[in-house]
């Protein structure tokens, strides 16, 4: 009797240790998954983040924070004061309105404070008001509220793919098709028949649902997939943007913490790993657009703090990758989502599943497929879209939309799908497209290099980001020497420039003309000034040692004292 019931004791504890062990294991597989930056780790980036005191630099301190000589810091105020002047001349108009409303806007003081590095944004902002304004756009160009026609390198966030003029056209033709029902909403216009039709052809899915935006398609896409698979986690990979919703943004950012999301690094056999072990995950989120950066999160100036920012895109390794996590996710029952709310329709006109040769369980589009209006779409498996079950009729998931099918932004849909899929002018762009756009970007770094700019153009496809060949602390400044140039870009700055697809070969080259005479006049201004001992480790460790000097509440010295005049110190603010 004694032996039997120590036997089952034993024999349960034996379980209890390897279900211990198994647990263990998986935790430190996902720990190894993890990306050792600190995008990687979203709870400690939030902790860190919390502890990054505000600082800003004087003036003196400005223009020698890599302790450049008194004649270089000379040169860079001069340049600077000039490039400010430029500005001030230039937009009156655009830049009083966007002072006017700024306390109003918060939006607004967002941008306006997150477009150069913290220490430097003091100067920056009381020299540089925003030009938040715009009055029409034509062919690749915008021209501002004071009358200066700039080259479109923002790309409205990825929305405009084939020039402006081509989206009015969506909006006015699709304003009057639909007119006579005007935005009447839950009954649908026939606009939408049409394109379900051809969202279902596009997808290779069998299910459409419309949302207002690219987050809701994303957040509908998880619902589904934890509502059908009965698991919760997602997975995302390290730096991916999916949108704002808290769960898909579990870092910086987000004021609370993303209990579901696991965080793992992008084209990596640890991610495989895991997602081969775990039994808890719905799907998987991929952004293709993070084959131009694997594991780096958007590459925003603000964030330009040295020379780090790296890029580099191989078509083939991205999408190989994309054909193991395929595999895996099917093995696993795991729903393999993509994410193409930005790329969808740029890389080929069937998406990134058609451009890497990969099918989805379910992909997100928005952004250019509205036709200019506002959109998310969802496309899925039948067995993945069902909002019910017939053998459990209170078991749903829910999601609807007031404004979901407008008839406005379906027409304007319906335009840019017909166009898409029939025109023939349109089917051309896409053409020898990555040939066309790589050539070019090629093109304007061997002119970087053979006048020896420290400047370098990455692309994928017509999605191009800047890197910086020296280390340097005031890359960020090439943004404002970009604008001057009439080239306009968008609140990240040389992080990203969006081009559309109708850039001739002459406007193209126009704009490598500009980008050139930025970089020449930014090297001139003494910006890129490489003193010795100056690397990219050198100067994080010297922003970490003001940091911990703000933090202390010292004034610490930043620039090593020049000769005569007294030492530029950081002012805490
Ligand atoms: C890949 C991706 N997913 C989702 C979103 C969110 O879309 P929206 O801004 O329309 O909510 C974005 C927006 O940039 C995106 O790039």
């Amino acid at each position: 009797m004694f032996q039997d019931y120590a036997s089952v004791l034993y024999a349960s504890g034996a379980v209890a240790l390897v279900a211990l062990l198994r647990r263990l294991q998986m935790r430190l597989e996902l720990s190894a998954a993890k990306h050792p930056s600190l995008a990687g780790h979203a709870r400690m980036s939030r902790f860190v983040a919390g502890l990054v005191p505000h600082y800003e630099y004087d003036e003196d301190t400005f223009f020698r924070a890599d302790d450049a000589p008194p004649d270089v810091a000379a040169q860079r105020q001069t340049g600077f004061m000039r490039l400010a002047a430029r500005f001030g001349e230039r937009y009156p108009k655009s830049s009083a309105l966007t002072r006017e409303i700024e306390d109003g806007v918060s939006d607004l003081q967002f941008i306006s404070r997150y477009r150069v590095p913290f220490q430097f944004r003091g100067l920056v902002r009381r020299h540089f008001a925003g030009a938040q304004f715009l009055a029409s756009s034509s062919g690749v160009s915008l021209t501002d509220l004071d009358g200066n026609r700039h080259y479109d390198l923002a790309g409205s966030y990825g929305v405009n793919l084939f020039g402006y003029d081509f989206y009015k056209r969506c909006i006015d033709r699709g304003a009057e098709r639909v007119r006579e029902l005007g935005p009447v909403l839950g009954a649908y216009h026939p606009v939408v028949a049409d394109n379900v039709a051809r969202l279902r052809r596009i997808s290779g899915l069998d299910e459409v649902s419309f949302h207002m935006s690219g987050t809701e398609a994303v957040m509908q896409a998880v619902r589904l997939a934890r509502y059908h698979t009965r698991r919760r986690k997602l997975v995302r990979f390290c730096g991916a943007y999916h949108g704002w919703w808290g769960e898909v943004q579990p870092g910086v950012g987000n004021p609370v913490p993303a209990g579901d999301t696991y965080t793992l690094r992008d084209m990596d056999e640890a991610s495989l790993r895991v997602l081969r072990r775990r039994r808890d995950i719905a799907c998987v989120l991929v952004n293709p657009l993070q084959a131009l950066h694997p594991n780096r999160g958007a590459p925003g100036d603000s964030a330009l703090v040295d020379s780090a920012r790296r890029a580099h895109f191989d078509r083939e390794a991205y999408a190989a990758w994309l054909r193991r996590l395929r595999e895996v996710c099917t093995e696993r029952g795991i729903v393999l989502v993509f994410d193409e709310v930005f790329v969808g329709f740029r890389l080929a006109p069937g998406g990134a599943q058609e451009y890497f040769g990969v099918r989805a369980d379910m992909v997100t589009y928005g952004k250019t497929l509205g036709g200019g209006l506002p959109v998310g779409v969802l496309c899925g498996r039948a067995g993945l879209m069902k909002r019910f079950r017939d053998d459990r009729p209170a078991d749903i998931c829910f999601a609807r939309g007031t404004f979901n099918s407008h008839p406005y932004v379906m027409a304007a849909m319906n335009e840019f799908l017909r166009e898409l899929e029939g025109n023939p002018e349109i089917r051309r762009l896409y053409e020898n497209l990555d040939d066309r756009w790589n050539e070019r970007a090629q093109r304007l770094n061997t002119r970087f290099r053979d006048v020896g700019l420290p400047v370098e153009v990455r692309n994928l496809s017509t999605i191009w980001t800047v890197c910086y060949a020296r280390p340097s602390r005031y890359n960020w400044m090439f943004q404002y020497y970009l604008r001057a140039q009439g080239l306009a870009l968008s609140w990240v700055g040389t992080g990203r420039f969006v081009f559309s697809l109708n850039y001739s070969d002459a406007d193209f080259e126009a704009v490598a003309d500009r980008i050139v005479a930025a970089a020449r006049a930014m090297e001139t201004d003494g910006w890129w000034w490489q003193g010795p001992g100056l690397t990219d480790r050198a100067i994080r460790h010297r922003i970490l040692r003001e940091m911990l000097g703000a933090r202390l509440g010292r004034r610490s010295v930043t620039a090593a004292p020049p000769p005569q005049s007294e030492a530029p110190a950081v002012r805490r603010v």
